[in-house]
C-alpha cells in the first residue's frame, strides 16, 4: 500500500503558526509533506510559507474543528489550543498528534507535576495554590510562582525570595514550587512514533537570562557525566513513555549542586532547547517530530559537532517595525548559521530569531558565543 503521507492529497495540519512551525515547514519541504497552519496573527512567521494559511484563533472551539475537519493529521506548536475540538477531531478519523490526552496533562503545570509524583518521577516540591492564597505560605519560602496555565518564555513565572516579593505575586492558580539552588540547567529531547519505537538527544546544558526569564544560551554536549547523561535520557525516554506519547518531547531538567536530577517541566513539540540539532545533530528536532508523527522510522540523533545556540531577543524598550542590526558583520564569522523567524514587529525579549555557532570543540565554540553573542540584534525602526 502507497504511505498515505506520501502524495498531494496529504494535509498536515498545525495549531500555530510562529517559529517552530516554520523551521518544520523548512523540512516538511524535502518530503514534499503539505503543510497547514493557522493562527490567529495574519503576519505570524508560517503566514507567507505555508501551503495554505488560515486565519483564526487555535484556542476557540469552532476555528480548530473548521481547520481541521479536512485534514488527515494535525500536530501544534504550542499547548494552549483547544483540546475539545481536538478530542472531536480525533473521535471523527483525524490523527492528532501530540495526543489532546496527553496535551491536557502537559499544559497545565498542577497536573503536570501531579503526573511527576504519581509516576516517581523526582521533581522539586510543590503545592497547588488558587487565586490570592500565596500569603498563606510564608513557610515553604523561598519558592517559584508558576500561572498553571498560559505561562510561557518565563512570563508565568516569578521567584518569590521573601514575603516583601508577594507584592508581584500572581493572582491566578498556580504551583508553587520549591526554589532549586542549581548547578545547572539541562534538557533532553526524545520522540516516540506510534509503533512505539523511542530515540533521545544528547543532553544540552542552557543558561537562562535572569532578566528575560528565557534561555538565552544553549551549548552542545552538556559537560556533566558520563552517568549523568545516561540517566538524564533514561528519565526523558521513561516520560515519553509513561505517557504514552506520539510525537516529539523535550525534558528540561536542574542539575543540582548535590548532583541529582530534578524534571522541571516538559513540551510535547519542537522546543528551543533543541535549534541547535539542525546544524549539530544527525537529524534535526524538526525532521524526527514529522517523523515520528508519520510513523516513519527515527532518524539518529548523534552529535555532528558541538554548538552554541543563541537567541536573538528583541532589544530593551524596542517596539514596533524590526530591522536587523549586524547581520554582514556576524556572517564574516565561520560557522555561524543564522535563522531569523520573520515576525513583522519587535518587542523587548520577544524572540525573533536565533544563531548557531558551530566549532571543532566545545571550548572554541563557547569562546565564539561569548564573543559574538550580542553583535545581531533585533531593533525597531522608529
Ligand atoms: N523551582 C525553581 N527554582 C529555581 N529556578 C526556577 C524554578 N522554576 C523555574 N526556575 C527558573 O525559571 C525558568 C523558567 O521556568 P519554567 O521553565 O518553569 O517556565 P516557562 O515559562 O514554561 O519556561 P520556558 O517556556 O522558557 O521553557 C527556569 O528555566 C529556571 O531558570
Ligand atoms: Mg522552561
Amino acid at each position: 500500500m502507497r504511505s498515505l503521507w506520501y502524495g498531494n492529497e496529504f494535509k498536515l495540519g498545525v495549531l500555530g503558526a510562529g517559529q517552530l512551525g516554520r523551521m518544520l515547514i523548512q523540512e516538511a519541504i524535502n518530503w514534499n509533506v503539505h503543510v497547514y497552519t493557522m493562527d490567529s496573527d495574519p503576519d505570524s512567521p508560517c503566514s507567507k510559507i505555508s501551503h495554505q494559511f488560515t486565519c483564526g484563533s487555535i484556542t476557540n472551539y469552532e476555528d480548530v474543528l473548521e481547520f481541521g475537519k479536512d485534514k488527515n493529521l494535525i500536530t501544534v506548536e504550542i499547548e494552549n489550543v483547544n483540546l475539545e475540538a481536538l478530542e472531536e477531531l480525533e473521535r471523527n478519523g483525524v490523527e492528532v498528534f501530540p495526543q489532546p490526552r496527553v496535551l491536557r496533562i502537559i499544559r497545565d503545570k498542577g497536573i503536570q507535576k501531579q503526573f511527576y509524583s504519581e509516576n516517581n518521577i523526582p521533581t522539586a516540591d510543590f503545592r497547588l495554590i488558587d487565586k490570592k492564597e500565596i500569603f498563606s505560605n510564608v513557610d515553604f519560602l523561598p519558592f517559584a510562582q508558576k500561572l498553571r496555565t498560559g505561562g510561557y518564555d518565563g512570563k508565568g513565572v516569578q521567584i518569590m525570595r521573601s514575603e516583601s516579593d508577594f507584592e508581584k505575586s500572581f493572582d491566578a492558580p498556580s504551583v508553587l514550587e520549591k526554589f532549586v539552588d542549581f548547578e545547572k540547567e539541562l534538557a533532553v529531547i526524545v520522540a516516540r512514533n506510534k509503533k512505539g519505537q523511542v530515540t533521545s538527544y544528547p543532553t544540552v546544558e542552557c543558561e537562562f537570562n535572569p532578566d528575560a526569564n528565557l534561555v538565552e544560551f544553549l551549548f552542545s554536549p552538556a559537560e556533566i557525566s558520563h552517568k549523568i547523561e545516561e540517566d538524564a535520557r533514561k528519565m526523558a525516554i521513561e516520560i515519553i513513555e509513561k505517557l504514552d506519547m506520539v510525537g516529539i518531547l523535550a525534558v528540561e531538567f536542574f542539575l543540582t549542586k548535590e548532583g541529582d536530577l530534578l524534571v522541571n517541566e516538559i513540551a510535547p513539540r519542537p522546543h528551543n532547547s533543541g535549534h541547535h540539532t539542525i546544524e549539530c545533530n544527525v537529524t534535526s528536532q524538526f525532521e524526527q517530530h514529522l517523523r515520528s508523527i508519520l510513523n516513519l522510522p527515527l532518524g539518529a540523533t548523534d552529535l555532528i559537532q558541538p554548538g552554541a545556540m543563541i537567541n536573538i531577543l528583541g532589544e530593551p524598550n524596542s517596539s514596533g517595525s524590526v530591522f536587523y542590526d549586524g547581520l554582514e558583520k556576524l556572517l564574516n564569522e565561520s560557522g555561524v548559521h543564522v535563522h531569523i523567524y520573520g515576525k513583522e514587529t519587535v518587542k523587548e525579549f520577544r524572540k525573533m530569531g536565533h544563531f548557531t555557532i558551530t566549532g571543532l570543540n566545545l571550548s572554541e565554540v563557547k569562546q565564539k558565543a561569548l564573543r559574538l553573542k550580542g553583535n545581531l540584534k533585533a531593533k525597531s525602526v522608529s
